[in-house]
């Protein structure tokens, strides 16, 4: 049975497997699994019912499953000190999800921009579920008495709802979740797209707009050079006036571990063209050490489904145990007589 280390704080996290993950979902959130994983115990979930909250093509839908679970392991993640696994196997999830359902009000749910952006996306198909994705998100985080929470910036108003239902559970029945801090990174919180820099980079959105984990260096070469700056030479950080620039600084900040400052004197003034290419550079090192790893997992099916199962198997202990304290706090018959 999987023991929480008396010394280690939990960390959970999620990914949708949905399109391509991008250079955001690896800045904003999968860099910091790798980086957190020997000091927490940590579960990293593909979180797939949340993708069928839109229209999803089923064989397609599969596919992008493991694609990500192999992105997660080529990424570093090693999967026996961390249980990586698929969300909708873990029947806890959506079993709780239903009764936190049940704590949370309709108003705040009309309040979260994602519900509001999605909605306008997908305006031939406002569904429940995608109405109650908070709720989905934070049963998945309170199912595993969560400390930490490592995302991107676009995740926090899901993460302070979740809070907010902990709270509010933990006041009716006593101390029965850990409620939830997120872990944001300094920067790349908020990676921007290469073509309206003003908007988040989005797996969902044309791809001109974002840098996909798997692209091929030739083809971040190209997005790169293509990607909107503005009209002066400067490489200043000034998200408000330059937020194309800004949004490349931050990135190659991100990816490299210099700060802004030595970026800006670095290349501030010797035109945008040489600076592109070495934001390219950074992303193009960045990412290929993982792409040889992902082509080398993802070839090994046999592998893939024992991470699979064996991360089912871990996560589902845990969540066992966190249901059998629910149900009986809330006065649902018992599983075990
Ligand atoms: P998702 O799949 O959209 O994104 C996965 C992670 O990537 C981060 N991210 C970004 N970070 C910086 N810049 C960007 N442009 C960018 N785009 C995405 C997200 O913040 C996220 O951390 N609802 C979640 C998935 C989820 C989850 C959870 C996360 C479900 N249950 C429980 C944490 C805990 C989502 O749709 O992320």
């Amino acid at each position: 049975m999987e023991q929480q280390t008396a010394s280690k704080k939990r960390i959970f996290s999620g990914i949708q497997p949905t399109g391509n993950l991008t250079l955001g979902n690896y800045i904003g959130a999968l860099r910091n699994f790798g980086v957190l994983q020997n000091e927490y115990d940590c579960l990293y979930s593909i979180v797939d019912m949340h993708a069928i909250t839109v229209r999803q093509d089923p064989a397609e839908l599969r596919r992008a499953c493991l694609r990500t679970m192999a992105i997660f392991l080529a990424s570093g993640l090693d999967p026996e000190k961390n249980i990586i696994y698929f969300q909708s196997q873990v029947s806890q999830h959506a079993e709780l999800g239903w009764i936190l359902d049940c704590f949370t009000y309709m108003g705040e749910l009309q309040r979260m921009t994602q519900f509001k952006d999605k909605s306008a996306k997908h305006a031939d198909n406002i569904n429940a579920g995608l109405f109650t994705y908070p709720v989905l998100m934070a049963a998945d985080i309170l199912l595993y008495m969560t400390d930490l929470v490592p995302i991107g910036a676009d995740q926090k108003q899901h993460l302070e709802l979740a809070r907010d239902i902990a709270l509010r559970f933990n006041a009716v029945y006593g101390d029965v979740f850990t409620v939830p801090e997120g872990y944001f990174p300094k920067v790349g919180a908020r990676v921007m797209s290469l073509q309206e820099p003003t908007r988040k980079m989005s797996k969902s959105d044309p791809e001109e707009t974002y840098i996909a984990i798997l692209d091929k260096p030739d083809v971040i070469r190209k997005k790169l050079r293509r990607a909107v700056t503005d009209s002066d030479t400067h490489v200043v950080f000034d998200p408000e006036n330059k937020p194309g620039v800004s949004n490349l600084m931050a990135i190659m900040s991100a990816l490299t571990g210099r700060s802004l400052d030595v970026i800006s004197a670095e290349y501030d003034g010797r035109g945008y063209g040489v600076f592109k290419d070495a934001v390219a550079d950074s992303i193009v090192a960045a990412l290929e050490p993982i792409q040889n790893e992902y082509d080398r997992i993802s070839a090994d099916k046999a592998y893939l489904e024992s991470v699979m199962v064996s991360g089912r198997e871990r996560a589902a202990s845990i969540a066992y145990r966190t249901m059998l304290k629910v149900r009986k706090k809330v006065g649902l018959a018992a599983l075990k007589l």
